[in-house]
């Protein structure tokens, strides 16, 4: 059994070993921070998008969905403010030579400095019957002395990262005493600036002009069709512009996994407003993107708001939905309230007029944009962790399970017949060739029926049905429950309908 430290190496183990994610280029040891995606990981990534995409487009008549390329004319990264702004600063320390995101450093200080305050918290909970946390966190003298340092720290970083100071944000790592993890000293160089657009030449010239980048989010893609969207789409404000999509990062750190990767993919959505009426729409889509996630039932414990200190460039207000990953709460989507910066940026580069006319009001304007973005292989890497359960059965044997969310699952049923014998895998198919058309099935008549049940939990299938002699008698099945184990007898014209009921995504819809 797994201790919290090992259970993110097993399941990225176990995502290779049953096909979910592989090193890129793996014959030639790899790319950094580039995955690829395997035969079940492809199937439950394209069933997670199917999810948001539904949702999004389907149960919202205002909401339609684009596909627009990743390359883009230049000028719209000057514009977004993406040439200019999008930066990470970042640190070496020379003795590791080990390379930082700066802020990343001085955040886990931060992080520490609250994980005191929750111990004094805890304590004190167990000592004080009618235990008043907001009382407790006001005037315990440790815990205010450590929320103190906490909002100078912020106030501090906020300052250096709102100006583009690096030597302050030098000044803050050498006076926060921050020490390399890997080599333990403090010896690091200058804080750096960083782009994170990759570039590259479109058409046989190379030179500068010819300089276009790899789009860095998708919602670029979005704001430059805003116009062309709204007006052939007759579409009245509010409405929404929705798009999955690969982005790429040149990430200074791009550890753990899927988690932070060079490319990605992301499932955006922007939602134009009426200048004024950001703020209402912001909290909506906040509520409706929580929802969504609990929707998938891995646990409402496992997901928490996060509220931006350092606002983005281009937002006056945003929050992550954060997930509680194998190595803790981290980002799984972020909600922005972007203003009408895009547009404008956008309007003002391009000559174009970018507006809206109002047919209530009888008036032009830019509308103002609420934007949900959630990374596809963050949601990926959300499902597979907490579906990852190694457990210690009743006889004492072991097994491992993936408990992905039916309707996500990249097999729905496994279709067994007992033995290779008697007309049994003549049955069997003949079953699984009526499933098929509504059910991705997986046919296996190797070995014993508990291997066979095994690597099917082991690649998260829900249900296994297994046709043994009796069917030849009475046209009835069992149903293995991955989940529970239990079987239950059901008569084969039921089969359908039962399994398409358990794993559609339309009725994971219906309960959000
Ligand atoms: N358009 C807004 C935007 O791109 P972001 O917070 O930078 O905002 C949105 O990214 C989401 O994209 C994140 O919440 C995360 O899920 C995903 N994401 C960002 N960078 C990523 C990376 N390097 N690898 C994987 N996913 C990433």
């Amino acid at each position: 059994m797994a201790n919290e430290d090992n259970l993110f190496k097993n399941v990225i183990a176990h995502a290779k070993e049953y096909g979910f994610v592989f090193p890129s280029s793996e014959i030639y040891d790899g790319l950094s921070a580039v995955y690829d995606y395997g035969q079940n990981g492809a199937e439950l990534k394209n069933n997670i998008k199917e999810y948001w995409w539904k949702f999004m487009t389907l149960l919202h008549d205002n909401i339609v969905g684009i596909d627009a390329a990743i390359f883009m004319h230049p000028t719209t990264w000057k514009a977004s403010g993406h040439v200019d702004a999008f930066n990470d600063p970042m640190v070496d320390n020379r003795d590791s030579k080990k390379r930082y995101r700066a802020d990343q450093l001085i955040e886990g200080v931060i992080e520490k400095l609250e994980e005191k305050i929750e111990k004094e918290v805890e304590k004190a909970a167990k000592r004080f019957e009618n235990f008043d946390r907001a009382m407790f966190v006001t005037t315990n003298a440790r815990v205010v002395e450590y929320q103190k340092k906490i909002d100078d720290i912020n106030a501090r970083l906020k300052d250096a990262m709102g100006n583009g100071d690096m030597a302050a944000m030098k000044q803050l790592i050498d006076d926060l005493e921050i020490a390399d993890p890997i080599s333990g000293t403090k010896n690091w160089t200058d804080v750096r600036q960083f782009n994170l657009m990759f570039s590259t030449e479109i058409g046989s010239l190379a030179d500068d002009a010819n300089k276009i980048y790899l789009r860095p989010e998708t919602a670029q893609g979005i704001f430059v069709n805003f116009l062309n969207v709204q007006k052939t789409g007759r579409m009245k404000i509010p409405f929404g512009i929705a798009q999955i999509g690969k982005a790429f990062r040149n990430e200074i750190v791009a550890r753990q996994f899927i988690f932070r990767m060079r490319e990605f993919e992301q499932m955006e959505m922007q939602f134009f407003v009426k200048p004024g009426e950001e703020m209402k729409w912001y909290e909506y889509w906040k509520d409706k993107r929580m929802k969504w996630h609990q929707t998938l039932g891995l646990g409402s414990e496992n997901y928490r708001y996060h509220d931006h200190l350092n606002l983005a460039h281009y937002a006056n207000a945003a929050c992550d939905i954060q997930f509680n990953f194998p190595m803790g709460f981290r980002e799984l989507e972020g909600i922005h309230s972007r203003t009408d910066f895009d547009l404008k940026a956008h309007e003002k580069h391009s000559g174009k007029k970018l507006q809206y006319f109002d047919t209530e009001d009888n008036q032009n304007y830019i509308p103002y944009v609420v934007e949900t973005s959630v990374g596809l292989d963050r949601m990926f890497l959300s499902v597979l962790s907490k579906s990852y359960v190694e457990e210690k059965l009743e006889d004492g044997s072991e097994r491992v399970v993936l408990r992905i969310p039916a309707p996500l699952a990249p097999h729905k049923v496994a279709i067994l017949p007992l033995m290779k014998k008697d007309g049994l895998p003549e049955k069997a198919e003949a079953i699984m060739n009526d499933l098929k058309y509504d059910l991705r099935c997986f046919y296996e008549e190797k070995d014993a029926i508990g291997k066979r049940y095994r690597r099917q939990d082991a690649i998260g299938t829900p249900y296994c049905v297994t046709v043994d002699h009796q069917t030849l008698e009475d046209d009835t099945v069992t149903i293995r429950d991955r989940d529970t184990m239990k079987q239950e007898r059901v008569k084969i014209a039921e089969l359908k309908a039962k399994l398409v009921d358990a794993c559609s995504i339309n009725n994971l819809l219906r309960k959000i």
